[in-house]
């Protein structure tokens, strides 16, 4: 992407939060961009980044083949901040003592602030006269190289922050880009400080660029964009529209594991509000045979992957020659499913990057891999779509196939629609569907007894799913009013035949994940 002055190199040593990095500094008006700690350092110089950012990442730099940074960006003038690992495999590189963790620190910790630094200024104590920072890591800085000095401690790390003021270089051993750091963009906005780089970057701006760079991309040529609906689809399809206008031809893939009266919606909204350009498959068939019979999350969400690009590919086909596919993959999907840009462990395979079958004949256009979803939404606000389509909750590629927990039926899946339509329009009357990331239904694959009048019932169980979160990669389950809870299960019990119970998940992510498969 061409961009003016101003913009921040993000090295991504294969941290969960590398992108949340790269967005914060975003949100501080800096343009940033993420590199494999792997990319040649004198393209990175040479192209005018004016400060480096080391992200975390899961090794110990006393791991053989552990990443780690050319000396020579130390000397290279520029200012450069080390987080987690990253401040580790500066301490290491530049002669400190770095020890291997004898126990891992994860999770809430609290500093004390030692000394002053322009890093840390405005960053003020709590009552307990100590900052509130998020921790995850091993190896720990015990003394800090020559020239240092070491800014904060914690009770296990003795040296939680450092600097060396005269060469710029800045360390913190915790990750100020979480929110569970809530002084951490204080410290981020001081490391642009110190770097001294102009606040240039807009949203709009991204647009503007964003419709160039599709425009160069596809250099001409038609684009086929899948369309579910949601927010990123969405906002996708239009960003390429204003690109390429009608050589874009959008296809809505009705997979049958859809919520209830989406389809309609979808189709309705589209063809005959936006009037685009859509085709609707209905290839719920297709869908429900490519998963018959199959209980393994992973092998449900691949099938259904294969099959959604092939139902692609059948459609692309009959149009002729569309070489090209706009999809919404958004950061989150792409940090979980692939090693992006740095070895990132894989979790889950999301359907639309991990599960694509190498034969596939479409190159990808995908412009809003960098952001997350509340970024998605203000790009959707700002490109006009309505509060409906901004606001609509995330719904995974498989749908409702990793909801239907073991083997999905047209039974099982029509029970789960009845059930999560009740959640939907609970959550909804009760004014917190915004306040949400997500609320859903999951159907068990256990049954449980239960007596309803004189008979004793031996029926489904559902699970209740409420979370709140910024951008998907960490969640917390709802505090739901119990008003609410009492209210959805009594629906549900009564209004959804076979099921006899409701049971409400109160597990947060990490450890757990959103979705139940
Ligand atoms: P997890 O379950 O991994 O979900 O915590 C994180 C977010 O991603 C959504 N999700 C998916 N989205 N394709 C998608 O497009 C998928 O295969 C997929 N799996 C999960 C999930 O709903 C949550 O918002």
């Amino acid at each position: 992407m061409s961009v003016g002055v101003g913009k921040i190199a993000v090295l991504d040593f294969g941290g969960q939060y590398t992108q949340l990095i790269a967005r914060r500094v975003r949100e501080l008006s800096v343009y940033s961009e993420i590199f494999s700690c792997t990319h040649p350092l004198e393209q990175i110089l040479s192209a005018g980044y004016q400060g480096i950012i080391l992200s975390g990442g899961p090794s110990s730099v006393y791991e053989d083949g552990a990443p780690l940074p050319p000396r020579e960006l130390f000397e290279s003038g520029v200012p450069v901040l080390g987080i987690c690992y990253g401040m580790q495999a500066m301490g290491y590189l530049l002669g400190g003592h770095v020890i291997p963790a004898e126990r891992r620190e994860y999770g809430k910790a609290e500093i004390t602030l030692q000394g002053s630094s322009p890093l840390l200024k405005g960053v003020t104590p709590e009552d307990t006269g100590r900052v509130t920072v998020w921790m995850s890591h091993g190896d720990t800085v015990l003394r800090p190289p020559k020239g240092f000095t070491a800014l904060a401690r914690t009770p296990n790390c003795p040296v939680a922050a450092m600097a060396n003021e005269e060469r710029r270089l800045y360390a913190v051993q915790f990750h100020p880009e979480v929110a569970h750091t809530p002084q951490g963009k204080t410290i981020l906005d001081n490391f642009l400080e110190v770097c001294g780089v102009s606040r240039t970057w807009s949203m709009a701006g991204f647009i503007d660029t964003t419709i160039d760079a599709i425009r160069a991309q596809v250099n001409g040529g038609r684009v086929l964009c899948a369309l579910s609906g949601g927010v990123d689809s969405s906002v996708v399809a239009v960003l390429v529209h204003r690109a390429i206008a009608d050589r874009l031809t959008c296809v809505f893939v009705d997979n049958g594991l859809l919520r209830k009266g989406e389809a309609e919606a979808v189709v309705h909204t589209f063809r005959d509000t936006f009037k685009m350009n859509l085709i609707h498959v209905d290839a719920s068939r297709r869908f429900l045979d490519a998963i018959h019979g199959v209980t393994d999350p992973e092998l449900k969400r691949k099938r259904i992957g294969a099959e959604f690009i092939s139902v692609f590919e059948d459609e692309a086909r009959k149009l002729g020659d569309i070489p090209w596919l706009a999809q919404g993959t958004l950061y989150p999907d792409v940090i979980e499913s692939v090693s992006f840009r740095g070895p990132s462990a894989t979790i889950k395979t999301h359907h639309n990057v991990g599960g694509l079958p190498l034969k596939m004949q479409f190159k990808l256009v995908e412009p809003l891999r960098e952001l997350f979803k509340d970024e998605v939404r203000r790009l959707g606000e700002l490109l006009g779509l309505p509060p409906e389509i901004v606001w609509r909750q995330p719904f995974p590629g498989p749908g409702l196939a990793i909801r239907v927990l073991g083997e999905v039926t047209t039974d099982r899946l029509d029970l789960l629609r009845d059930a999560d339509a009740v959640v939907q329009e609970e959550v909804r009357a009760a004014g917190l569907e915004r306040q949400l990331w997500q609320a859903f239904a999951v159907l068990l694959p256990v049954k449980t007894v239960g007596v309803m009048g004189d008979f004793r019932t031996y029926a489904q169980v559902i699970a209740l799913r409420a979370v709140t979160s910024q951008d998907a990669m960490t969640a917390d389950w709802a505090r739901l009013p119990y008003d609410l809870l009492g209210t959805i299960s009594n629906r549900i019990i009564n209004e959804v035949k076979g099921v006899n119970r409701v049971v409400f998940d109160i597990s947060s992510k990490p450890p757990s994940t959103i979705e139940w498969e």
